[in-house]
């Protein structure tokens, strides 16, 4: 419209327009501009003929571009270090953050309590993800058709609900150290039967025919005494489904034992038949199904 008014053909308007935008400088331009900015400001532009000037007088001219040469340097070296330290800074905030993933990297009790017990962090660690991995181990403990089930290290009590849903067993069972995890699980679950203990401290008299017990053991110091537990509470013909994260992707400081695929079964064929496989919801966890 203006161009118009004016009389102007719109191509000559536009490509003096993409002109201007061209000759605008980018981000990277400004800030070199601005870094060099004591030195133009004492020298002129690149190119410019005060420059050309300055650095042909006799003794001066090499003199100033020494000087030059060692500024830009220290400048340099001065702006990495102010760059590392702001990011230094930005990573201490980041591990300090109240996210699930901060909170449980120190692996013990304490931590699990106070994810369970606030219902923001809750939130973060029942991502449809997790969901969607529950989903998927209640679907083939429903293939099982157990009548009895025991979730060793059960937390909220979330893939027992699902496991209720699909497989509707006669008696589900789920056992866990953090307390705020099991008073959860009593309110999603209610027909459940579900307590505060230790699973080296689970009495072995009862038996199930499916025992479950998902990303647990690679936060125990003692896997082998838990597989010993998980063995102990499995009935004759019944069987243990266990997950694992495949330790040959996973190196997470909040856990303390990696196993491969091959790993994995080697530690429990001492214990009977075992299948692992790849979790489908989750290709970084490995799904072992132990027939004792
Ligand atoms: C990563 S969470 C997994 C929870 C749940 N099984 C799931 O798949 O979401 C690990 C769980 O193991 C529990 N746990 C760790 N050590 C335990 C122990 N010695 N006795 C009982 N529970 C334990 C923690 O409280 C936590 O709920």
């Amino acid at each position: 419209m203006v161009a118009r008014q004016a009389g102007l053909d719109w191509r000559v308007f536009a490509s003096a327009l993409a002109a201007g935008i061209e000759r605008r400088p980018g981000p990277r331009q400004t800030e070199m501009m601005r870094r060099e900015g004591r030195i133009r400001r004492f020298a002129g532009p690149p190119g410019s003929a005060r420059r050309r000037r300055l650095r042909s007088r006799p003794v001066l001219g090499p003199v100033l571009v020494t000087v030059v040469t060692v500024y830009r340097r220290v400048r340099d070296k001065r702006d990495d270090a102010r760059l590392a330290l702001q990011r230094a800074h930005t990573d201490f905030r980041n591990r300090r953050a109240r996210t699930v993933p901060n909170i449980t990297r120190r692996n013990n009790r304490r931590a699990y309590e106070r994810v369970y017990g606030d219902d923001n962090l809750l939130a973060e660690y029942l991502a449809p993800e997790r969901v969607a991995f529950y989903e998927e181990v209640a679907a083939i403990s429903a293939d099982q058709q157990p009548r009895a089930v025991i979730d060793v290290g059960c937390g909220t009590g979330n893939l027992l609900r699902a496991v209720v849903e699909k497989a509707m067993p006669e008696r589900v069972v789920g056992i866990d150290y953090a307390r705020a995890g099991i008073e959860r699980a009593r309110e999603l679950v209610p027909s459940g039967e579900f307590r505060a203990q230790s699973l080296y401290d689970v009495d072995p008299v009862e038996s199930f025919d499916l025992v479950l017990c998902t990303e647990v053991l690679e936060h125990l110091r003692d896997p082998e005494g838990a597989v010993d537990v998980l063995v102990r509470l499995c009935a004759g013909s019944g069987r243990i489904l266990i997950t694992v994260p495949d330790g040959a992707q996973d190196a997470w400081e909040g856990h303390c034992n990696f196993w491969t695929q091959g790993e994995l079964e080697e530690l429990l064929r001492r214990y009977g038949g075992v299948e692992v496989s790849r979790m489908r919801a989750d290709p970084k966890s490995l799904l072992a199904v132990v027939r004792p």
